[in-house]
Order: structure tokens, then C-alpha cells, then sequence
């Protein structure tokens, strides 16, 4: 038997894919396993443009977070945040804005556990076991608390999370978030569109193997920034949100699978 790595520990399941190693494992990361990449590798084979759009929304996040920077906005809740990436969001504010916060919130425990690694002994992040669908949990949770005062502005980021689940549970979970979140506070969003074979690939590949997904057309993803105003320009292909060099916009925005934007509570 192979030896396992050292961060499986007893709560890791090393039977099923996790989301979070799966992405992991498709950015370029270390945290993964076998099973990880055997679904990797055939989602890149029935998805051809999946690496290249986790990279651009890779580049949306980082664009994001500057911007609303730029906005003033100082503290942001990154749920369902993943394995730290290179490029992560304390990285990204921390180089405008020293001061920024960050809290981190995944329902994986390998994702956590290297966020809490990675962030010791710094006061300004935390990295803490959650799930989106219990916002009241996440908005009251004392270790959150120490870094994110909900009395003023956040951004809330949710980015490929949701299309692992339906509207009857998305929906009422933002809704939740929204009402709790004062004026000036943001929504970043990212969601797969149901508009390009590599979405339809992922689709029938994941229920097949893996776990539950929910495509959306346009109308529903805009649908979930009620009670949002939409920031200039809406939800796009990744490399159309406000791109640093717009003249270098060449590739075929429309072959990426999903959209991104940003939202503000009036
Ligand atoms: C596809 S990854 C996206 C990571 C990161 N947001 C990004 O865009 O680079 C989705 C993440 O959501 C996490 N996740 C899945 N269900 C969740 C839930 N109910 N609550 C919080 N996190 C969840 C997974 O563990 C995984 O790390």
C-alpha cells in the first residue's frame, strides 16, 4: 500500500473525490489523491477549456478583490474558498491594503487546515470550518468574529460554488447572507452557465461519477443577485470582467463555461 500523505488524517475520505482536491489538483496544487486526479484527468479530457477557465476565474478573483479594494472595502468572507491557491484573496488585498480582512470558510477539513497553516499567528485571517447553508453559523461564528465585523461593509465571495446545488437551496442561503450584510456590501459571484458543450460535459460527468450539479441559464444566474445592484459590467465570461488591459481581451470569451461578477447592497 502507497503511503498516504501527511495532511490525510482521520477525516479526510480517501474513497470519494472532494470538490476541493479535485479543484486542487486542476489548479496545479499539491493536495490531492489518486481518486482526485482520475476525475480530474477525465474532466479535462471531456471539458478541453476546464483548466483555462479555472485559471481565468483565478484572475477574476484577484481583479475583484482589487477592486474593491480601490472601492474601500476592507473585509472579505470567502466561502466555499478552497485550497489556498497562489493569487489567494489575503494575498491580493494584503498588497493594497495591509490592513484588510480575510476569513476563509470550506466544508472541507484538508482546505481549512491548510488556510489555519498558512495564516498562523496572523491576526488579520482566519480559516474555519463551515457550511454556506448555515449562514446564521457562518455570521455568528466566534472565530469569524475576531476578524470580520459584520457592522460594516464586507464582500461576500462565493465563487464555483453554486452550481453544486440547486436553486431551492441557493437561493434562500443568499438571501439569508443579503439580509444580514449592511449597505455597501458586496456579492462576488462565479456559476457555471448551461451554455457551452464544456458545461454540458461537466454536467453529465459529475452526476454520472461524482455529485449532484445544477447548470443555469443567464436569466438564473442573474436571478441570484436579488436584492443585489449589479457593478458595471453584470455577470460575464471571466476574461470580460474588467480586464487590467482591455486590448489583450483576444481569446474567445464565449468558450468559457461560466460567469462571474460582483454585486453591491444599496
Ligand atoms: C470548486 S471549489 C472553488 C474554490 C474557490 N472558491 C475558487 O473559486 O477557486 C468549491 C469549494 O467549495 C467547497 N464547498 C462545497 N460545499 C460547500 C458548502 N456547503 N459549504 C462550504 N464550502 C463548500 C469545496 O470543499 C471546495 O473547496
Amino acid at each position: 500500500m502507497t503511503a498516504q500523505p501527511n495532511w490525510v488524517t482521520e477525516d479526510v475520505d480517501t474513497e470519494k473525490p472532494s470538490i476541493a482536491r479535485l479543484y486542487d489538483y486542476l489548479l496545479g496544487g499539491k493536495h490531492h489523491l489518486e481518486v482526485d486526479r482520475e476525475l480530474g484527468r477525465k474532466a479535462i479530457r471531456a471539458a478541453p477549456g476546464l483548466v483555462l477557465l479555472i485559471r481565468a476565474n483565478r484572475k477574476f478573483l484577484r481583479r475583484a478583490v482589487r477592486y474593491l479594494v480601490g472601492q474601500g472595502v476592507d473585509q472579505f468572507l470567502d466561502i466555499g474558498s478552497g485550497i489556498p491557491a497562489r493569487g489567494s484573496v489575503h494575498e491580493t488585498a494584503w498588497a493594497s491594503d495591509p490592513k484588510a480582512r480575510v476569513a476563509y470558510v470550506d466544508i472541507d477539513p484538508v482546505a481549512v487546515r491548510h488556510g489555519q497553516e498558512i495564516l498562523a499567528g496572523d491576526d488579520r485571517a482566519v480559516s474555519v470550518l463551515g457550511d454556506f447553508f448555515e449562514p446564521e453559523r457562518i455570521l455568528g461564528d466566534p472565530e469569524i468574529g475576531k476578524v470580520i465585523d459584520f457592522g460594516r461593509p464586507v464582500a461576500v465571495l462565493v465563487l464555483n460554488l453554486i452550481h453544486f446545488f440547486p436553486d431551492t437551496k441557493v437561493r434562500p442561503a443568499l438571501a439569508a447572507y443579503r439580509e444580514r450584510l449592511v449597505p455597501g456590501s458586496h456579492l462576488a459571484l462565479s456559476v457555471a452557465t448551461d451554455d457551452t458543450s464544456d458545461a454540458l460535459a461537466i454536467d453529465s460527468l459529475y452526476q454520472e461519477e461524482y455529485t449532484e450539479f445544477t447548470l443555469r441559464s443567464r436569466a438564473q444566474i442573474d436571478a441570484l443577485l436579488d436584492g443585489f445592484e449589479p457593478v458595471e459590467p453584470g455577470m460575464v465570461y471571466p476574461p470580460l470582467w474588467r480586464p487590467d488591459d482591455p486590448e489583450r481581451v483576444t481569446e474567445n470569451p464565449e468558450r468559457y463555461s461560466s460567469v462571474v461578477g460582483l454585486a453591491r447592497k444599496p
